[in-house]
């Protein structure tokens, strides 16, 4: 194994990003709503930077450490005081819709975020609002035209983050990639498909990209901040070109070319869904605009740091 061409990447919780301290100076207390993959990993940079943070998990995660620990379960009528989250300035949504396409938060918690009167909300959403463009670019004024189950009921519940009054900024999302979630890992596994449809590709962006941009957005003024904004990295591609330079950081082989015409039967619904859709993600906004620096502009910067652990 090419193991040494890998770089372990920074130190997770300790993301150099030059709007850290801007962003911790501006926090009083952060609630970060879904202490998954991503809101655990902007949870410990900001924790990394001494800002007080409370994290939801329905469950205590096994083992790892959690910062702010808070149990939010409305499925199960868990759900935190005023007191616990007295304080909370600040609030990012990670937490998708429920079974029902309703969204959790706002149904469970929107008068009590109203009194906690937050300056920012962050709403993780997902550039599956934009639907199929047969491989065009879509940017926050295209059209949103949602064809999965999943995205109309994404597209209701940034509609009702809209129309919350809260001071909510919609951050879209194409796919999210980092340690412990990429390529290699699959290739690691077993589980890796290379799969060729021609024409298609796939945006994605770092998690630690989120966490930047995210940092990012908290440092600018309030008017200076869109409601709408594609957190994405630059170059969308086939899923088969950053399989191959996973395979080559790893020293190991790809799996056998398969074509999507003759698999897609034998597919899950869910990933048929993903490989129904062909659209790239621009984030011009955000770096052209907004003057964010991506920490990882490419697959090709961004999938060497992700040899480790997810934390
Ligand atoms: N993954 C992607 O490639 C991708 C792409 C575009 C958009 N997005 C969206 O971006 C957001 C963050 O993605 P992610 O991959 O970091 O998510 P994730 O790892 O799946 O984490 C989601 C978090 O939400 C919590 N959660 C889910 N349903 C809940 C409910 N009904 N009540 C309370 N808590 C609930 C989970 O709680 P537990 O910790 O208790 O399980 C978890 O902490 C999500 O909204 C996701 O749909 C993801």
């Amino acid at each position: 194994m090419l193991v040494d061409s890998v770089n372990p990447g920074p130190v997770p919780g300790r993301i150099e990003h030059p709007a850290l301290a801007a962003a911790a100076a501006a926090i009083g207390r952060m609630l970060v709503l879904g202490g998954g993959y991503t809101g655990r990993r902007v949870a410990l940079a900001l924790e990394a930077a001494g800002v007080p943070v409370v994290l939801t998990h329905r469950q205590p995660s096994p083992g790892g450490h959690d910062p702010g620990w808070l149990p939010f379960d409305p499925d199960r009528g868990v759900l935190p005081s005023q007191a616990d989250l007295a304080g909370v300035s600040h609030v990012l949504v990670t937490i998708p819709p429920d079974a029902g396409g309703r969204d959790p938060v706002l149904e469970s918690l929107g008068p009590l975020l109203h009194r906690l009167a937050p300056a920012w909300v962050g709403y993780l959403s997902t550039t599956g609002v934009y639907g199929d463009t047969g491989g065009a670019w879509v940017d926050e004024t295209s059209p949103t035209r949602p064809l999965l189950e999943r995205s109309l009921a994404r597209m209701a519940c940034e509609q009702a983050w809209r129309r919350s009054g809260l001071p909510v900024q919609l951050l879209r999302l194409p796919a999210i990639y980092g340690p412990g979630r990429n390529p290699m890992v699959s290739l690691r596994n077993g589980t890796a498909r290379l799969i060729h449809k021609p024409g298609q590709v796939f945006s994605r962006v770092h998690v630690d990209d989120i966490v930047g941009a995210v940092l990012h957005g908290i440092a600018l003024p309030p008017r200076a901040r869109p409601d709408t904004l594609i957190l994405a990295d630059t170059f969308p591609c086939p899923s088969s070109e950053i399989m191959g330079l996973a395979a080559h950081l790893l020293g190991c082989k790809l799996p056998e070319m398969q074509r999507y015409a003759d698999i897609a039967a034998t597919m899950g619904p869910m990933a048929r869904s993903f490989w129904s859709e062909n659209r790239r993600a621009s984030s011009r906004r955000l770096t052209d605009d907004l003057g964010y620096r991506l920490l990882y502009p490419t697959y090709r910067e961004g999938l060497p740091t992700c040899s480790g652990d997810f934390f």
